[in-house]
């Protein structure tokens, strides 16, 4: 048997110190939340969603009354993505939390999709956490091995 240990590679920094391309894609993060439908859980998040052509796209959560029904800032501009631009890939996401498993695995289908890793900047307020790739964000997650 091998016994091995994962370092998870990421950086922490602060808005104020983010590149304009990175600066951008967070603020747009926080501008989508402010269009969240969170009745149920008063918890808005936005997603902020760079593809290869330059193009940033908006998502936020959406809830409903039958609860599983609703779904997450980062599904809604993933999918929103994949939709309208299926051959497009995403480069970056930035989003206001940090992701659930379910969008784990989502993303790490659409950085299979493109083919090259795709950046996520999680903020938190002020707090920003950047990782180069969905992977590190979701070792061993179902169809990685
Ligand atoms: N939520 C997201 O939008 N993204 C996540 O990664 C985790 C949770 C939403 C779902 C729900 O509308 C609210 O946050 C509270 O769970």
């Amino acid at each position: 048997m091998n016994r091995s240990t994962l370092k998870i590679d990421y950086s922490e920094t602060v808005k104020e110190s983010l590149d304009r391309e990175d600066s951008e894609l967070v603020e747009q993060a926080f501008a989508a939340a402010q269009n969240a439908y969170s009745p149920y859980s008063n918890f808005r998040v936005g997603a902020a969603i760079r593809l290869d052509n330059g193009m940033i796209l908006q998502g936020n959560n959406q809830e409903n009354a039958s609860f599983p029904a609703g779904i997450c800032a980062e599904r809604t501009a993933i999918f929103y993505a994949h939709a309208n631009f299926p051959e497009s890939k995403i480069r970056a996401i930035a989003v206001t939390a940090s992701p659930c498993g379910v969008c784990r695995q989502v993303l790490l289908e659409s950085e299979k999709r493109a083919g090259a890793p795709i950046r996520m900047i999680l903020a938190n307020g002020n707090k920003i956490f950047i990782f180069n790739s969905v992977k590190d964000l979701l070792p061993f997650g179902f169809d990685s091995f």
